[in-house]
């Protein structure tokens, strides 16, 4: 049955570095079949996050299991225009220190299109780039990305099936995706030279890779719908080699996933009959206890119909499911037994930590639930993950320069040596290029300008100084968008901490949507620390707090659980919303304008209320009660 929806055979991995280590094993098998052949193979390449890990594992195969690349020819699909080639988000600088660099290709054989070209000569380039694939043979493997508009290379939507290596204007959404690798979207190029779709197709096989939430909805649609250049990766189901390699995110919009009732049997779970009716309540606009038995036949939900007898007792057990989640105490209500609570009502008061990856996360994504766990008195404990200091603007951090200047200035104190470093900061940042990494000073004095809204924050809803703790883990400490992997050094401190603490209840930022992303790593290294605790006290007694210790998630300020997945969510009343909006805007380094700030234009403190007036409403339209507000939480059990 999955066969009949999916036109495409999907690979689904449970994680992208799972995902990744298949395709370099993929790859190694040709390069290394060829080279038993004594002939070329010639690789079609992409760039962007999603081929990140694959190219760090060929680079490890490389190194560790000797794989040569000297048979290797590539071909890249893509490149801004115009650019620079050793501009810092070239493609062409990508693939050399992310791949090209490190292993031992001959440079000869490597083909990025030239974004640096003149204009007047970018046909005949593009009209060579096709000759030489042809001339080296044609491609024998295709590696593709996927843009959340379906692009592929970058042929945007509206691009044809006969297409051919061009110059191409980026879809709006495409510059604003990327904006992340620039300091502002302003600095995307217009424009990028790119293999056609006909070029790609030519290629004898081809995988294309996604990870994460944010690329489901057009995995699915590429996959499951008619093909159409609005989807340009659906074309791709004109291609009789073509595998999709993606995590369980990426897939998770799948029919088989999102609906499995619909594509063959299915063992109807109490988790399963919620996103089963929920679903159907949402499609159908109905509150879940106005469902009947007509709209469960006719919604594909015979079977569920048919084991359970009547629509009033599923319609009822998924009614007490969602009602169960909502609680107005998030550390437990004590002194009393609810059964089906989400949270236990001893011990109390609870320990508790919440780990905010930048010093805002914790105010913006759970700032009600932050609020009254505080005012229902337990002891809680905020630990800021990151320094969060590239967030900060240069015009910002002059502001506070010219401040401490000024100070020193008007007090008379003689600080020759902090007027040195503030003068030499002033003077860089004014003659600072685009893009250019901030000097030590610069970045440390942008993470003090965060720490002390965080601290601000933190008085504001009622905190102790002494629960406060800035983690500042190295693996950010880059100064650019690229941050480092999780290490020894970000796990360690987490778990002194955690067994200083000894918390009741962790609160994490539990982000899976972008693999790279700084809040994953955040969460990994939690769950790191929490796993080797665990793991130390099996059989110790000094330890069994960790037994008791309860992980919950709460999503960043992108976005929120499904509906369905949600197992505790934290009502909020309209003077809640208000407390929480002013708490936000404490954080003014983070208000107007920031870098990096992604495809969302909105304010953070807009995005939040967004959100969980959205819950809120969504809670209402299944027939349960009407919140101005809710934040949402999923159990994590480790
Ligand atoms: C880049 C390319 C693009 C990307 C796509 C996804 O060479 O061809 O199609 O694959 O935009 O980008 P990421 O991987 O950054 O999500």
């Amino acid at each position: 049955m999955v066969d009949s929806y999916e036109k495409i055979s999907v690979k689904v991995f449970s994680s992208p570095v799972n995902g990744s280590d298949y395709v370099a094993q993929q790859i190694a098998n040709i390069i290394r079949s060829k080279q038993k052949l004594k002939q070329n193979c010639v690789l079609g390449l992409a760039t962007g996050s999603t081929p990140k890990s694959l190219y760090a594992e060929l680079v490890r195969l490389h190194r560790e299991e000797k794989l040569s690349f000297k048979n290797v020819i590539t071909f890249n699909l893509d490149e801004y225009y115009p650019i620079a080639n050793n501009a810092l988000q070239s493609y062409n600088r990508c693939m050399r220190t992310q791949l090209f660099d490190h292993i031992d290709i001959d440079p000869k054989n490597i083909h990025i299109p030239n974004g640096a070209i003149n204009k007047e000569k970018i046909k005949e380039h593009c009209g060579q780039y096709e000759k030489m694939i042809e001339d080296a043979g044609g491609i024998d493997l295709q590696i593709l990305g996927i843009g959340n508009n379906g692009h592929i290379g970058f042929n945007e939507p509206g691009s044809g099936i006969y297409s051919k290596t061009r110059l191409i204007t980026l879809d709006n959404s495409t510059r604003i995706a990327n904006a992340y690798e620039f300091a502002n979207i302003s600095q995307v190029p217009r424009l990028a030279i790119t293999m056609g779709i006909s070029s790609i197709l030519k290629s004898k096989k081809i995988i294309l890779m996604a990870w994460g939430s944010a690329k489901a909805p057009v995995i699915k649609k590429a996959v499951e719908d008619d093909d159409s250049e609005h989807v340009p990766a659906s074309l791709l189901q004109n291609h009789d080699d073509v595998t999709f390699v993606v995590d369980a995110t990426a897939a998770a919009e799948l029919t088989r996933n999102k609906s499995p009732w619909l594509t063959g049997d299915c063992e109807w779970t109490p988790k399963m009959i919620k996103r089963a009716v929920v679903n159907m309540s949402m499609k159908l606009r109905k509150p879940v206890l106005s469902l009947t038995n007509s709209d469960y036949n006719e919604y594909g939900l015979s079977d569920l119909l048919v084991e359970k007898g009547d629509a009033y007792e599923i319609n009822l057990e998924a009614y007490y499911m969602l009602r169960d989640t909502i609680t107005g105490w998030p550390g437990g209500k004590p002194n009393s037994v609810i059964p089906g609570h989400p949270e236990r009502p001893a011990p109390y008061p609870k320990k508790v930590v919440i780990f905010s990856p930048h010093p805002d996360d914790d105010i913006i994504s759970m700032g009600g639930t932050f609020q009254r766990l505080h005012d229902q008195g337990h002891d809680v404990h905020v630990a800021y993950q990151t320094s969060g200091n590239i967030a900060v603007t240069d015009e910002f951090v002059t502001r506070f320069l010219d401040f401490a200047v000024g100070f020193e200035e008007i007090t008379g104190i003689d600080t020759k040596k902090s007027g040195k470093i503030l003068e030499d900061a002033r003077k860089f940042l004014v003659r600072k290029k685009s893009n250019q990494v901030d000097t030590h000073a610069i970045r440390s004095i942008k993470g003090l300008i965060r720490r002390g809204e965080a601290r601000a924050t933190c008085r504001y809803v009622g905190i102790k100084e002494e629960n406060i703790h800035f983690q500042d883990l190295p693996f950010y400490e880059t100064g650019t968008i690229e941050k480092k992997p999780m290490s020894e050094k970000d796990i360690r401190p987490t778990i002194e901490l955690l067994r200083q603490i000894k918390p009741h209840q962790v609160f994490c930022a539990g982000d899976f949507a972008d693999p790279h992303g700084t809040h994953i790593v955040c969460f990994n290294v939690v769950l790191e620390a929490l796993k080797r605790i665990k793991k130390e006290a099996a059989g110790s007694l000094n330890y069994e707090w960790i037994n008791d210790c309860w992980l919950w998630l709460y999503k960043g300020a992108w976005q929120e659980w499904n509906i369905e997945e949600i197992e505790m969510a934290i009502p909020m009343s309209p003077d809640q919303v208000l407390k929480k909006r002013f708490g936000i805007f404490i954080h003014q380094s983070q208000k107007d304008m920031v870098p990096f700030q992604g495809s969302d234009s909105r304010e953070f403190w807009q995005r939040a209320e967004e959100r969980n007036a959205t819950t809120a409403n969504l809670y209402a339209d299944l027939g349960l009660t009407h919140y101005a507000a809710m934040e949402a939480f999923v159990r994590w059990h480790y």
